[in-house]
């Protein structure tokens, strides 16, 4: 080997080992910002991500005393269905002052769909609407019966 390739591949080798530093100091410096340094980075560590998607709390649909806690709606069948699909826009209290027939809550569903943007509820308008009519039938009216067995008179002109 000459003095001058002597010379040449030992440049080679500086030139080498310059880029392999640099390319550590790259990923090092990648990895320090990526874990360490940025916080808002550091946020999107996927360990951190998991802690950031809520737990369901269990909690939720507690029912005490024939009552589901959070809604205030009487557990019977289809109380989930209803928890489901009808307190996510407005309170449950809206449902339960509302005491309807059938015929009525049919009606009260479609029209949230024509104008609220209620969706589609496909089978469970029936079970929804059975909820409904059987845990909050339509009140009597306070309204004295009509008076019978009365003896009318006559009156004189
Ligand atoms: C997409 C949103 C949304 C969903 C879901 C929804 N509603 Fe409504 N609902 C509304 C809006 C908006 C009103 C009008 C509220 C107001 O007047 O303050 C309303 C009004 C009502 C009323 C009062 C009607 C009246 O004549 O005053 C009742 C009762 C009712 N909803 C029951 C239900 C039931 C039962 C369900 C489940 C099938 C349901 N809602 C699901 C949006 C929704």
């Amino acid at each position: 080997m000459s003095e001058k390739e002597k010379l040449t591949s030992l440049v080679k080798i500086i030139y080498q080992l310059t880029v392999l530093a640099l390319v550590l100091v790259i990923a090092f410096g990648s990895f320090l910002i990526y874990y360490k340094v940025d916080p808002s980075l550091s946020a999107l560590r996927p360990e951190q991500q998991q802690v950031a998607v809520a737990t369901p709390n269990v909690d939720d649909n507690k029912i005490e005393n024939g009552i589901h806690i959070r809604t205030g709606l009487v557990e019977a069948e289809g109380l989930m269905t209803v928890v489901n699909n009808c307190t996510n826009c407005h309170s449950s209290k809206l449902i339960i002052q509302n005491r309807m027939n059938a015929e009525r809550w049919n009606a009260t569903i479609k029209w949230m769909q024509e104008t609220q943007n209620l969706w589609d509820l496909g089978e469970n308008q029936e079970v929804i609407v059975n909820y409904l009519v059987t845990n909050y039938p339509p009140k009597k009216k306070g309204r004295r019966e009509n008076l019978s067995n009365i003896e009318w008179y006559e009156l004189e002109d």
